[in-house]
């Protein structure tokens, strides 16, 4: 085929979803007739200015979508019926750049994707479809009232049987509450626990941490002391030294630096929560995702009365649904309750009945038995590709989750590589802004997104693009 336009704007962000709308319209329009061949994703890329990633994504979409159809030897061709599937609702593009973290503070600009994002295309649509309309379809009138804060028993039940199953919790439904997603899970509780203090909460964190939460910890009353992580993870000795009431952790695959909190520092932890009477607040974000060996069990097994657990869906289907849960002894899981209903009453009915369904009928176990698959095989290309052709980047941590650390050589500018990344189509954030105290340039990389054909032309195109430019 001829010149193909599609109008784009670099400075606005997600030159995707841009590109696809483009096509999309071009098809609509009439531009581009069923069964034309569009231009492969190598041309367009270089026509455009663009990395070829970002064309693929754009036709992964439109394929997603019905508008063009892709067949191994022949091509991506517009659909036969494609004029008349009807418009997608209009998705804003994500705006990379957030607002900047005040001075001396941990926190920073905010990216189009985070490195723990899962890949969304992947949604398994169909099935939650099912679950939906099962929901819709056998749910009494009633249930869809003000319900109990705390989220729906049904869901409760399943997702009690899951966690005891899958990370071995010690839940009891009653001591269950659905939330949207850790990030309220964690407001909530540190509210409750905070508003008996008039200083607020002494809250040890990791160091580095999600830089994300930081706002969130303090706007729920928490008085933030960074405490070193190392390769056992989080230095449980340093607790000690510091009057912390309660400390947030992730030990199944601590974020940034993808590290397991060992055995030693796992009994350590507990035994402090229990000597000093605080909480530990398990942020297990995406401990279903362990490629070498099956996860760890959580902490909150273990510990049930000093350990609050906290996990959502956002890593293993997607965020958007923000469903998520907490486990936590049974006075406080009423208190945040109580809170919840305090402040918004709950979360939305009819998605918690399709997630019980998703449950019970093994779609959740499914869809995390073929990601898991996908995620692994993503990973390893990435790490082979990183070996092969950027030896002096170390990849630090175990083999989890959707993100990979980067350690990066003394020396190389860290904001620099990443943006480097992000041209080369990876979901690539600087840990600086991560750290309390300073460290080695560092990445924490999304692979989640990247396929596995993908990793090496990514990597070397930022070889490429840093032999053109002195990156240190
Ligand atoms: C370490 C960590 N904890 C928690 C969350 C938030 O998860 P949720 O979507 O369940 O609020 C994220 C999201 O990126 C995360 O990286």
């Amino acid at each position: 085929m001829g010149d193909l336009y599609v109008p784009l704007d670099h400075a606005r962000g997600g030159v995707a979803a841009q590109i696809a709308s483009g096509l999309r319209d071009a098809i609509r329009g009439g531009r581009l007739a069923p069964g034309c061949r569009l231009p492969a994703t190598r041309d367009l890329a270089v026509d455009l200015g663009v990395s070829r990633g970002v064309v693929v994504e754009a036709y992964e979409q439109l394929v997603a979508e019905g508008f063009l159809v892709s067949r191994v030897g022949s091509g991506t061709q517009v659909a036969p019926a494609a004029a008349r599937l009807p418009a997608p609702i209009p998705v804003r593009p994500f705006a990379p750049g957030g607002p900047p973290a005040a001075a001396g503070e941990v926190g920073g600009p905010d990216y189009e994707h985070r490195a723990t994002s899962p890949d969304l295309s992947r949604f398994p649509r169909e099935r939650w479809l099912a679950s939906i309309r099962y929901a819709l379809t056998t749910v009494p009138s009633d249930a869809l009232d003000y319900g109990d804060p705390g989220g729906v028993p049904e869901l409760r039940e399943e997702l009690a049987g899951y966690l005891r199953r899958v990370r071995a919790a010690d839940v009891d439904p009653d001591n269950l509450v659905i939330v949207g997603g850790v990030a309220l899970g964690l407001s909530l509780v540190l509210h409750v626990l905070a508003r008996e203090r008039a200083d607020g909460l002494a809250l040890a964190v990791e160091d580095p941490t999600s830089h994300r939460q930081v706002p969130l910890l303090r706007r729920a009353g928490a008085r933030l002391m960074p405490v070193p992580v190392d390769d056992q993870g989080l230095d449980v000795a340093g607790l000690w030294e510091r009057p912390a009431r309660a400390v947030l952790v992730t030990p199944a695959h601590q974020y940034p630096t993808g590290v397991v909190l060992s055995p030693g520092r796992r009994a350590a932890l507990v035994e402090w929560a229990q000597a000093t009477g605080a909480f530990v607040l398990e942020d297990d974000y995406d401990a279903e995702f362990r490629f070498d060996r099956d996860p760890v069990g959580c902490l909150q097994g273990l510990a049930p009365d000093q350990v609050i657990l906290s996990g959502s869906v956002s890593k293993a289907l997607a965020p958007g649904l923000r469903l998520g849960w907490l486990v936590a002894p049974a006075g406080l899981a009423a208190a945040v309750r109580r809170a919840r209903s305090e402040l918004d009453l709950g979360s939305p009915v009819i998605e918690q009945y399709a997630l019980a369904h998703f449950l019970r009928t093994g779609g959740y176990d499914k869809h995390l038995r073929q990601m898991r698959r996908e995620y692994r095989r993503r990973r390893d290309a990435l790490v082979g590709a990183l070996a092969e052709h950027l030896p002096e980047i170390h990849v630090r941590g175990i083999q989890a989750g959707l993100h990979a650390y980067l350690d990066l050589p003394d020396g190389w500018d860290e904001v620099r590589v990443a943006r480097l990344a992000r041209e080369c189509g990876m979901a690539a954030e600087p840990v600086a802004p991560m750290r309390f105290a300073p460290g080695r340039p560092a990445l924490a990389v999304g692979f989640a997104r990247l396929p596995a054909h993908r990793a090496e032309e990514a990597v070397l195109g930022i070889k490429v693009r840093m032999s053109g430019q002195n990156i240190d």
